[in-house]
């Protein structure tokens, strides 16, 4: 008899070896490929299909016909904004996120909202029985009968309970547990993940039907699977959160319908997750006034600018090696930018522990954060606090120069609308939003990092 037909896939970048290997030859990453049955080209190749049906005659663009894409709103505000506006009809999203972050508590969610609006809803689960379903059904609140719950793994039978409710969304929870009967593999393999996609692709755009697939994340965060996963669909939305805090943020970090980096922002009660409207409000709360190496930056997630405390411990070092961490922002930022401070304002770090934490479980990394990084560390370092209600944002080079930055305008206004009184930015921003800004807000433009006063008042009119 002859043996059956094997491939290897890379399980990062999903690329095709005829024959196993330690490393990718594609790209680089170690121990990832793994053996998979070779795809039956023809029937069971799903992925080698177009998604809509189109007759593969090339067309002009006006020969093409396409409808403004129809949205449905979820009734949670942070969710739409996500999702670019509501859900697209006859789209495939792909929700990801550590196990017990909330996914399915924020489906189901969704699927309430839309039942008890009178859509049809289907929510099939592999992982959970129904039993489990309910019980977190009844921490939510009660739904309408139009949303209908389904413990199923193979995804003929889900194909045809969806084909025979037609509901207007229906959920996958998750693509790990789901299977394929005519493909020889177990679940959650790479070539199961594969054509289960590819399927619900297909299924989604044949039959106008938004579909949302949960899928399980990696140790280090990446959708696990291939990464090819993440090619396919139209959305990849990332839960994250810390899971010391009750915060959860949602992101999208593909978005066919809409734009990325936006960000929503939740968080988890008893009775499941809740809109946090304001995020400033939330990340700045608890945080100390009038502490040395405490500042306020404002960054900027997507379209929105949110106020976050940066905060720096600077300390002598009792050992050789001085001891440096960095939480919620990059380490080797940081490193960089003390060691501009050091050369450019002329203080000794180097002999000095630091420790820098960005508060509120967000997870900064845009170059806007520099000024109150720097702010921060002298501040600490000199152990004077900064005046009160002082805010901050700033990119700087390598010569200690500040640089603008994106929406300097959207973050004065923010820092102003939260009752900051003072907000320390580059020249070039300053002088681009000075006719623009609120006036309770005093602005201070500086050129270099060498131009900051000695005492940290920032006094003088501007
Ligand atoms: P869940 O949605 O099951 O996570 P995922 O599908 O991402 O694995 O969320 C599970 C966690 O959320 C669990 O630890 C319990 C908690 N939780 C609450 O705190 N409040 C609630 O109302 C619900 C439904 C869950
Ligand atoms: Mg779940």
């Amino acid at each position: 008899m002859a043996k059956e037909k094997t491939l290897f896939f890379c399980t990062e970048c999903g690329t095709e070896t005829p024959k196993w290997a330690g490393r990718c030859a594609a790209c680089g990453a170690w121990n990832t490929i793994v053996e998979a049955p070779a795809e039956r080209r023809g029937k069971g190749s799903a992925a080698r299909r177009t998604t809509d049906g189109a007759s593969g005659k090339p067309l002009a663009l006006k020969e093409i016909d396409a409808k403004q894409e129809e949205r449905t709103g979820t009734d949670i505000g942070e969710l739409d904004r996500v999702l670019g506006g509501g859900i697209v009809d006859g789209s495939l999203v792909l929700a990801s996120g550590d196990p017990g972050i909330g996914k399915s508590t924020l489906l189901l969610q969704m699927c309430r909202n839309l039942a008890n609006r009178g859509e049809k809803v289907l929510y099939v689960s592999g992982e959970e029985s129904l039993a489990q379903i309910k019980l977190r059904a009844l921490r939510i609140g009660d739904c309408a009968d139009s949303l209908l719950f389904l413990a199923e793994t193979d995804m003929g039978a889900i194909r045809e309970h969806i084909l025979a409710y037609r509901p207007k969304v229906a959920i996958i929870d998750s693509v790990q547990t789901m299977m394929l009967p005519e493909v020889e593999s177990a679940p959650g393999s790479v070539s199961q993940i594969r054509e289960n996609t590819a399927f619900l692709m297909r299924l989604a755009k044949t039959e106008n039907i938004a579909i949302f697939l949960v899928g399980h994340v990696t140790k280090d965060g990446s959708v696990a699977g291939p990464k090819m996963l993440e090619h396919m669909v139209d959305t990849v939305l990332y839960f994250e959160g810390d899971s010391t805090t009750s915060y959860r943020i949602l992101r999208a970090v593909k978005n066919r319908f809409g734009s990325t980096n936006e960000i929503g922002v939740f968080e988890m009660g008893s009775d499941g997750l809740s809109e946090v409207r304001n995020p400033s409000e939330h990340m700045l709360r608890g945080m100390p006034e009038n502490e040395p190496g405490s500042v306020v930056a404002v960054t900027l997630e997507g379209t929105r600018p949110i106020l976050v405390e940066v905060q720096a411990l600077i300390c002598k070092t009792t050992f050789n090696l001085p001891r440096r961490t960095a939480a919620g922002t990059d380490f080797n930022r940081m490193n960089l930018l003390m060691a501009v401070m050091e050369k450019r304002l002329g203080i000794s770090l180097s002999g000095c522990d630091a420790y820098l934490n960005v508060a509120g479980g967000l997870r900064v990394t845009e170059p806007a954060l520099d000024l109150p990084v720097v702010l921060a560390i002298l501040s600490g370092y000199r152990n004077m606090p900064l005046p009160e209600q002082t805010t901050a944002f700033g990119e700087i080079g390598l010569t200690g120069e500040l640089r603008a930055v994106s929406q300097a305008l959207a973050r004065v206004r923010e820092a102003a609308k939260l009752g900051y009184r003072l907000c320390i930015l580059a020249q070039s921003d300053f002088e681009k939003v000075r006719g623009d800004a609120p006036k309770e807000i005093r602005l201070i433009g500086l050129r270099n990092i060498r131009e900051l006063p000695k005492d940290l008042r920032f006094d003088g009119e501007r």
